[in-house]
């Protein structure tokens, strides 16, 4: 176990290590065991299996073969050919793979202890609750029933087990990443699936916005002291929106092939969340929120996909039915008529909706070098130990 001298030395040679970290991708491993457990809350980009935990199938269904097979060679739940960028970041930290909640919640995860983490993100999961949705009309699907205010729900059932008193609390919850999100995505699904104009859509920002960050206060209360909230992905860029929303005047598309007006709009959203995590730092000094910028990190892929060992073609899906992008509804990837491409790796897009392990490895090491974390996420080590008592909790203690 690393323990808070291991940080001083790091914070000491902060400026030097930041310049060789620049140089070549080797972080020392003192410097990243300075988080001791991760805890996760989000949708499908961030679910590493509580999806088999819930009834429902989504299509495309994440539980079926070709999902994992990349790298687990088999469907754990997580929506790609392997594994995601949580998955990055454990394993950089040299932590081990953060276990779905609903697979400890039943006995399928054996054995697990504090520095294993937990993931509370659910395939589908909206930032506001489901209700919101159905009182606007819209057909709500199941996931939105795990929005992130159940997620927050479970996290505090889950606490007994996590820790027993203030100090112990104190010490689990500070000393761990809290990554929450993405979230707001599936949000916008909504709305999107009916003809909207932008300015109506922005509309539903300042809802989405402040769904996540009344779970980062309020997990601030609970005794998180480091967290990461990643931004929206370019959504104009991804190939099931491409295909529902195509439209005839090429001038609405950038050079990339991904429509202007919908990476504008999500671009909007990650502003106001950036706003408000300004706000939530100055409001909470003894934390540390870092933005993590999913939004320009994708769209470097998408911009120069050759440059990072990715096929020309880069709104074209790996895993598809036919189509203009190789997305088709009515075969989307896991049901009969789609097929897996040969090589996951020279693709971005694994189905249509969720991103390659390939385009998520290079997404992770964006965030773990500093590229496209506000402020960097090594760095943040450095205060991120709590050691004196000065903040109150307000979780019951038994
Ligand atoms: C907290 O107490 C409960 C009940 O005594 C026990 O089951 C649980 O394992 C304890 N948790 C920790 C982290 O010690
Ligand atoms: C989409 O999938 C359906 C069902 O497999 C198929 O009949 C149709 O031809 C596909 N469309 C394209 C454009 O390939």
């Amino acid at each position: 176990m690393m323990g808070a001298s291991s940080c001083q030395v790091w914070s000491l040679q902060a400026q030097w290590l930041a310049l060789l970290v620049a140089v070549s991708f080797t972080i020392p491993a003192t410097v990243l065991g300075c988080y001791t457990s991760i805890f996760s809350f989000g949708d499908s980009l961030t679910d590493t299996g509580n999806l088999r935990f819930i009834s429902s199938s989504q299509r495309p269904d994440c539980l079926r073969p070709p999902y994992g097979s990349t790298y687990f060679h088999r469907p754990t739940g997580r929506c790609s050919d392997g594994r995601l960028i949580l998955d990055f970041i454990a394993e950089t930290l040299h932590l081990p793979l953060v276990k779905p909640y609903l697979g400890i919640k039943n006995g399928d995860v054996k054995d697990w202890n504090t520095q294993q983490g937990v993931n509370f993100a659910v395939a589908g999961a909206t930032a506001l609750d489901g209700v919101f949705f159905e009182e606007k009309g819209f057909d709500v699907e199941e996931a939105a029933y795990y929005s992130l205010r159940v997620q927050l729900d479970w996290f505090k059932e889950f606490l007994p087990s996590l820790c027993n008193s203030s100090s112990s609390c104190k010490k689990v919850l500070g000393n761990a990443l809290f990554i929450v999100g993405e979230i707001g995505g599936n949000d916008y699904g909504y709305p999107l699936s009916q003809p909207m104009s932008l300015e109506e859509l922005k509309t539903y920002v300042p809802q989405v916005v402040s769904a996540i960050t009344s779970a980062i206060s309020e997990l601030i209360n609970l005794g998180a002291v480091t967290l990461m909230i990643p931004g929206n992905l370019p959504l104009g860029c991804n190939p099931s929106l491409l295909t529902g929303i195509a439209v005839k005047d090429k001038d609405e598309y950038d050079k990339s092939g991904c429509l202007k007006w919908l990476n504008t709009f999500f671009d909007y959203h990650n502003k106001m969340l950036q706003t408000e995590l300004n706000n939530l730092q100055l409001l909470y000094p003894h934390t540390k929120i870092i933005y993590a910028d999913y939004f320009n990190a994708v769209l470097q892929l998408n911009h120069s996909p050759e440059q990072f060992g990715f096929g020309k073609n880069v709104v074209e899906v790996c895993c598809g039915g036919g189509g203009p992008y190789n997305y088709n509804e009515s075969a989307v990837c896991s049901y009969s008529g789609a097929v897996s491409c040969d090589d996951p790796s020279k693709y971005v897009s694994w189905d249509g909706l969720h991103l390659t392990e390939a385009a998520y490895r290079w997404i992770s090491k964006g965030l773990l070098d500093g590229t496209y974390t506000i402020p960097g996420l090594t760095t943040s080590c450095t205060s991120q130990f709590v050691t004196s008592g000065d903040f109150s909790s307000n979780y019951a203690m038994k």
